[in-house]
C-alpha cells in the first residue's frame, strides 16, 4: 500500500523508500531507503502536538527565527490537513497537505491576518524524497513571509561530517555576530556551535558528506530558495533545550534551505512554490577497494 492515513500520520511507500509525516506541522519525520533512516528526531522530541518537533523537516513559515509570532512563525506549529495522494506511478508516489488561516490559533491571526493557503507535498521517488511548499495569496492585499525547510539529517559522526557548494557564498553568524562576504572553505565542517546563513546561493546542489556507512552523503538539490542555513547546537545548546539530549549534536546537521534573508512578497492570487529534493551520494569506490 503505497499511502497509510492514520489519525495522526501519514506513512508513505514507493519501492525501497518510506516515509512518515506528521500532520501536526507537515513535518516529515523519518525518510528511510533500504530500510536506513536518513533524518534526525531528537529522543527527547515532542510529538504529541504541542510544540515544535526536535527534528525531521519541520517547516518555517511565514517567519524565520524571533518575531512578532512564535519563534519560526505556526506554520510547524500548526496542525494540517491530509490532502491525499496526488501522483501515484511507476517512479513516484507523491502526497499533499494543506494549511489555512482557520487552522492558526487567534491570537497568531491577529498578528499575521492575511488570507492564504498553504500546500506542502511530499514525494518519494526512486532512493530520494522531495518537499516542496506552495503559498498562495487568497487575499486582496499583498503580504510578505520569510520560510524555511528546517531539515535535521542524521550523520554518522559530526567530527567527519562537512557542507560542501557554499564557498564563495556571503554568510551572516548568528553565533558570533559578523558577516563574511565570502566562504573560503571547500567543505564546511562543525566543531563548535554553528548558526549561519548563507546567502543567495546560486549554487543549487549542497553535499552533506559523512551521513552514512563510509563517508556516504547526501546531495540536497534546491529550488526557489536562496539562503542556506547550516546549524548544529554544539554542547551548551543542546544542553539548554528540553527536547534534545546533550549528546546528541554529534549525530545530526541541519542544512536548511529557504528564503530568509529577504522576505518574499505575494501579490493578491499570486502563487509561490519552491522545494528540496535530497538523495544519497554513494562514496566513489577506490581501485581496490
Ligand atoms: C535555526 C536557527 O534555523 O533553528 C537557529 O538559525 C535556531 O538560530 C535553530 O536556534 C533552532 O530553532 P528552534 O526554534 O527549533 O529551537
Amino acid at each position: 500500500m503505497p499511502v497509510d492515513v492514520q489519525s495522526d500520520r501519514v506513512v508513505i511507500t514507493h519501492g525501497e523508500s518510506v516515509a512518515e509525516v506528521l500532520l501536526w506541522g507537515a513535518t516529515v519525520t523519518s525518510w528511510k531507503y533500504k530500510g536506513i533512516e536518513r533524518l534526525f528526531v531528537s529522543s527527547k522530541a515532542v510529538l504529541d502536538g504541542t510544540k515544535a518537533v526536535r527534528g525531521g523537516i519541520p517547516l518555517v513559515f511565514p517567519q524565520f527565527g524571533p518575531g512578532p509570532l512564535p519563534q519560526h512563525g505556526f506554520a510547524r506549529v500548526s496542525k494540517w490537513t491530509w490532502g491525499g495522494l496526488s501522483v501515484e506511478n511507476a517512479s513516484e508516489t507523491r502526497v499533499e497537505f494543506s494549511l489555512l488561516p482557520e487552522a492558526i490559533p487567534a491570537s497568531q491571526k491577529a498578528i499575521w491576518p492575511h488570507d492564504f493557503r498553504l500546500v506542502y507535498t511530499v514525494a518519494l521517488f526512486g532512493s530520494s524524497l522531495q518537499t516542496t511548499l506552495r503559498v498562495r495569496n487568497l487575499g486582496t492585499a499583498p503580504f510578505e513571509f520569510t520560510s524555511l525547510l528546517h531539515t535535521y539529517l542524521r550523520i554518522k559522526d559530526i567530527d567527519h561530517a562537512g557542507v560542501v557548494g557554499l564557498t564563495g557564498y556571503p554568510f551572516a553568524d548568528k553565533v558570533t555576530e559578523t558577516r563574511t562576504e565570502s566562504e573560503p572553505r571547500l567543505s564546511v565542517r562543525v566543531a563548535s556551535e554553528v548558526d549561519r546563513i548563507y546567502q543567495r546561493v546560486k549554487n543549487d546542489h549542497i553535499t552533506v558528506e559523512g551521513t552514512g556507512v563510509g563517508g556516504g552523503a547526501i546531495v540536497i538539490h534546491k529550488s526557489g530558495f536562496d539562503d542556506v542555513v547550516v546549524w548544529n547546537p554544539w554542547v551548551d545548546k543542546a544542553k539548554g533545550m528540553s527536547d534534545f539530549g546533550d549528546e546528541e549534536f554529534k549525530e545530526m546537521i541541519c542544512v536548511e534551505v529557504g528564503n530568509v534573508s529577504t522576505p518574499r512578497k505575494l501579490g493578491p492570487n499570486e502563487t509561490w512554490e519552491a522545494g528540496q529534493r535530497g538523495g544519497r551520494r554513494r562514496p566513489p569506490v577506490l581501485v581496490g577497494e
